[in-house]
């Protein structure tokens, strides 16, 4: 059987999270240079946004660039900021077609002024659009996340808006870039690497973690299937035991 056709289409996940690694490893081992990869890469996220959106997922994340990778070289930086802002321009008309919508999570400020606009013009246009929820981690990472929610828990107990007593699990998750969407169910990391470097760290607590050790260059629909049968397959237990899921199950059974 297909693997497309092994998907169970009432169980799919949400939110699937990705931490698109390995470009630079994938160009080094053709001889080229680290950016051929990035341009690659690409490729990779056009057909798994492409996937989802067929599957009818409703959130997809791409770690795309962390904050801690703005002290890689400068022209590895410098590039990968003129593909971002061209692959942009690009496919804004696409995600209109799609009926996708653009989101961005990160440090936004540290962002070159072009890339800026760049973005928030794309955001703009897409903001219409009712479909897939792509959310692009750019100059993102966790800690810089929390420290930032932590500083506007702070001014708002300051300001009298907030009353401590009144902080919990939800009101937090309030304050995280991420607050308009749901938790992923799935995170996938590409090119063998075990880590979440800094990805979602609040978000991720019951997450299912899926990692191969494919480069991201060559990661297509029918990896992302692989990951979502994969999915499919585990018992997702959040603490309790597997009897009380199974009677769980049993109860919200028609
Ligand atoms: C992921 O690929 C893309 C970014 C971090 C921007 P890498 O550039 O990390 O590739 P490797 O891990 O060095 O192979
Ligand atoms: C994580 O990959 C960030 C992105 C994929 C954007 P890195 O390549 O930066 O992570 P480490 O350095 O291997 O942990
Ligand atoms: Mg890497």
């Amino acid at each position: 059987m297909d693997l497309k056709d092994q998907i169970i289409p009432d169980r799919l996940p949400r939110h699937i999270a990705i931490i698109m690694d390995g470009n630079g490893r994938w160009a080094e081992e053709k001889g080229q240079d680290r950016l051929y990869g990035h341009f690659h890469g690409v490729e990779s996220v056009r057909n798994i946004v492409e996937g989802c959106a067929e599957l009818g997922i409703e959130y997809l994340t791409l770690y795309a660039f962390s904050t801690e990778n703005w002290d890689r070289p400068v022209t590895e930086v410098t590039g990968l900021m003129e593909l971002l802002v061209e692959t942009i321009r690009k496919e804004v008309p696409i995600l209109n077609k799609n009926n996708i919508r653009l989101h961005v999570i990160g440090a936004l400020d540290m962002l070159p002024e072009y890339a800026h606009n760049a973005l928030q013009e794309a955001l703009q246009l897409t903001s219409q659009n009712t479909g897939l929820n792509l959310v692009m981690a750019l100059s993102y990472s966790s800690r810089w996340e929390l420290v930032e929610a932590v500083r506007k828990v702070a001014m708002d107990v300051k300001a009298g808006k907030l009353d401590p007593a009144a902080i919990n699990q939800d009101l937090l998750s309030q304050y995280l870039a991420t607050s308009e969407f749901p938790d992923p169910e799935l995170m996938i990391r590409t090119s063998g690497e075990y880590r979440i470097s800094n990805f979602l760290l609040y978000q991720l607590a019951y997450a299912e973690l899926y990692f191969t050790s494919t480069r991201w260059p060559d990661f297509r629909k029918e990896n992302l299937y692989e990951a979502i049968v994969d999915f499919q397959k585990r018992e997702r237990r959040f603490g309790k035991t597997t009897q009380q899921i199974k009677q769980e199950t049993a109860e919200h059974l028609p």
